[in-house]
């Protein structure tokens, strides 16, 4: 899906804009967690999440992305990505991915995150716990490594290094370079390689969206073309933030504080983009 192999490195005025698009998706996607709840559809999430984005007179995405017919994924347990909100209503125990994206005045941002309906799983909370701060080991290792691997690496350790039932991450599906367009260069794995990737330069910003599941990393798309379930029915998980390296750090597009309050405990302090 990545058109182009050249990196785009953007000047801290359109990281600037692009921070403007992460803030305002962070609160449409805010608006569409609290909105999950037993009962409720998922072509809800889909609308309450397009009045937040349409109040502020910005853009869609994923609306018309290779024909793509909403305004956000909804995946719901055994569903990976791309779900497609629809009738369905929400139960009691389900784990559902939210993930959507903006655009403001031409740039970009791509997030999602996954809540648990009422009284779930203590092991699909675990699940998604770990997805998550394997997603932050993630940024943090953007804000300090060298190269675009160094992310996939610190993912992959964090994984592996947990206690309990093993989680599998998945690998048909990366993360992304992230600007003028949603997907671009470079692909930004959830997994050690041995290959160390691009080298990671101010002006770059990525999408990091670990997808982690219980059972095998196996994926099939339904015949709606976009769904992607894992093939054993195990349950699934996704964080995703949109994260800029500027020319004084890091700091996460997608979140209010900038991923202050979870970098941080990791040793890392978000700068503000520069003016
Ligand atoms: N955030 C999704 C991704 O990076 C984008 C989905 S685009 C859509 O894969 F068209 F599928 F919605
Ligand atoms: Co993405």
């Amino acid at each position: 899906m990545i058109g182009q192999r050249k990196i785009e490195y953007k000047n801290n005025g359109q990281l600037r804009i692009m921070a403007e698009a992460g803030l305002l998706l962070s609160r449409a996607l805010d608006a569409a967690v609290a909105a999950a709840a037993p009962g409720t559809t998922t072509d809800e999430l889909d609308a309450v999440f397009a009045d937040v984005v349409d109040a502020a007179g910005a853009q869609y995405n994923f609306l018309g992305y290779y024909g793509y017919p909403k305004h956000i994924c909804v995946s719901v347990n055994d569903e990976v990505v791309h779900g497609i909100p629809g009738p369905r209503k929400l139960r009691e125990g389900d784990i559902v991915s939210i993930d959507g994206g903006c655009v403001v005045r031409g740039w970009n941002a791509d997030s999602a995150r996954t809540v648990i309906v009422g009284e779930g799983d203590p092991e699909d909370a675990r699940l998604s716990e770990v997805t998550r701060q394997a997603m932050w080991r993630g940024v943090a290792a953007f804000a300090r490594g060298t190269h675009v691997g160094d992310i996939g690496d610190a993912i992959d350790d964090f994984v592996s290094e947990q206690d309990g039932a093993p989680l599998g991450i998945l690998e048909d599906y990366v993360g992304h370079g992230i600007g003028s367009q949603m997907h671009m260069a470079p692909d930004v794995l959830n997994y050690r390689t041995g290959h160390r990737g691009a080298k990671i330069k101010p002006g770059m910003a990525l999408a990091i969206e670990p997808m982690l599941v219980r059972g095998s990393i196996e994926t099939r798309v339904l015949d709606d073309e976009w769904t992607v379930v894992t093939t054993d029915g195990s349950r699934s998980c996704q964080w995703e933030h949109s994260v800029a390296r500027h020319s004084d750090g890091i700091w996460v597009l997608t979140a209010e504080d900038g991923g202050a309050s979870e970098l941080l405990p990791l040793g890392v302090t978000p700068v503000p983009i520069p003016a």
